[in-house]
């Protein structure tokens, strides 16, 4: 066995591997998960969604999303069926636990904003470090009262209001606090303009429309990244199939990158355009990449992926591009040791707000296996055509962590401990297994 999980200590050890072979499917978008589970929540009548993810952080969704009053079932297929509220939804008896899980803390704000109940809002130890002024400064300028700890913290308790409509230009690049916002605009009295600084995932913008909500480009002055809702349109409930996601797709994608004999095959892929930029950046890092099959659903595209590898050059990812590779990173950084040309990765200081101090959790794993990698304010540069030795990697507890170095480990020579690793279930229970099932030695 080349994957070992050790229960007690929760340390998985993975061997170097010679190759990276054969076709998956990946689990759900947990990014689309979490949105259509809400506005479900906000629906008239049965929702029901397949393929929907398995991991903690949209456990945790539905947990906040059946205790404010929903009906919620999940089969052992992965399928969710949700019985929706409409617009107002019930006072919940208990904190909401939002887990590990940003999205459902700063995205459900949105929501709560504009309910006439108080609740709370709780996550667990990494949660209650991250800034959540993001969103209480918009939904605050919409009418609500949110009270947090610092004034930027969990333990968030949001008196709900009537809502006005804003117009919010976020200081950072955010699809959190921007589908906060437009959800929060879906309850409130007239019109919310959301302008961003930069693109990010749109995804909120789809499952709206989805709904059966209209969510339109609006012309701001000085940026191209707006997008308007009108509060008090009605969403009709939704079935849909949830495409698999692409930030869990890309641990394999950069794996299969980095062995010049492999092939990889992933079905049924988010591909929308937001997302897919990996698929540029791989290219340029000399992998040959074809999309098949592709479709659209419910606004989304949908598609099938084949990899094989090649020589690359140099890769510099900098402005807008890096908030739409914001969750790639670290398997990027992780496989640049590899690459022939080696990566720049600049205007990345959000990697420091996220599950970990990701900047320095890659910086410092990498330099454990004996990488050159120079950490700069915003990213790092990490020359190509290294050597790398196995190591024992600390996941701070953070699942993209884990499974970035469990890439970097099969190329690595000798083994590699990967220290909490069972933090991959935040979005990817079975990711041992499958990376397991697709290795040669
Ligand atoms: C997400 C947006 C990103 C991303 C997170 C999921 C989303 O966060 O890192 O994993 O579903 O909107 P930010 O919006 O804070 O950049």
């Amino acid at each position: 066995m080349g994957v070992l999980m050790c229960p007690k200590v929760n340390t998985v050890a993975v061997r170097p591997a010679r190759n990276l072979l054969g076709s998956l499917r990946v689990p759900g978008d947990k990014s689309i998960s979490h949105r259509y589970a809400m506005l479900a929540a906000l629906a008239r009548g049965r929702s029901r969604f397949d393929n929907f993810a398995p991991g903690a952080d949209c456990a945790s969704t539905l947990g906040c999303v059946r205790a404010l009053g929903c009906k919620v079932e999940r089969d052992e297929k992965g399928s969710v069926v949700i019985d929706g509220l409409g617009a107002q939804l019930r006072p919940p008896a208990a904190p909401l636990d939002c887990g590990n899980s940003g999205s459902t803390m700063r995205m459900l704000s949105g929501i709560l904003a504009a309910q006439p109940f108080s609740s709370e809002l709780t996550g667990d130890e990494s949660l209650s470090r991250r800034p959540m002024k993001r969103i209480i400064e918009p939904l605050t300028q919409m009418g609500a009262e949110i009270h947090s700890a610092n004034g930027d913290c969990a333990p968030l308790r949001i008196n709900g209001a009537k809502l006005r409509g804003i117009e919010y230009a976020p200081p950072v690049a955010s699809a959190q606090v921007k589908t906060s916002v437009l959800f929060a605009g879906l309850l409130a009295e007239g019109k919310t303009t959301v302008a961003e600084p930069a693109r990010t995932r749109d995804h909120g913008e789809l499952a709206l429309r989805a709904f059966g909500a209209a969510v339109e480009p609006t012309n701001v002055e000085r940026t191209r990244n707006a997008v308007s809702i009108v509060g008090g349109q009605t969403l009709h409930a939704l079935e849909a199939f949830v495409p698999g996601d692409i930030s869990s797709a890309a641990f394999f994608l950069c794996a299969a990158a980095i062995f010049p004999e492999s092939n990889l095959v992933i079905d049924g892929v988010l591909l929308n355009p937001t997302r897919s930029a990996l698929l540029d950046v791989l290219t340029a890092m000399g992998s040959r990449i074809s999309m098949v099959r592709v479709e659209e659903s419910h606004g989304e595209l949908v598609g099938t992926i084949t990899l094989a590898p090649g020589q690359g050059r140099p890769v510099k990812i900098e402005k807008s591009l890096t908030a739409l590779l914001i969750d790639e990173l670290p398997v990027l950084a992780a496989i640049a040791p590899f690459t022939t040309g080696g990566l720049e990765v600049r205007d990345a200081g959000e990697l420091r707000v996220k599950e970990s101090d990701r900047l320095s959790a890659v910086t410092r794993n990498l330099q454990a296996m004996g990488a050159q990698v120079e950490q700069t304010d915003d990213g790092w540069r990490i020359p190509g055509g290294q050597h790398l030795h196995g190591a024992e990697i600390k996941s701070y507890d953070d699942h993209r962590i884990a499974m970035a170095f469990a890439v970097a480990a099969l190329r690595a020579d000798g083994e590699t401990l990967i220290r909490n690793a069972e933090c991959v279930a935040v979005s990817y229970p079975g990711f041992f297994e499958d990376l397991e099932g697709l290795v040669e030695r």
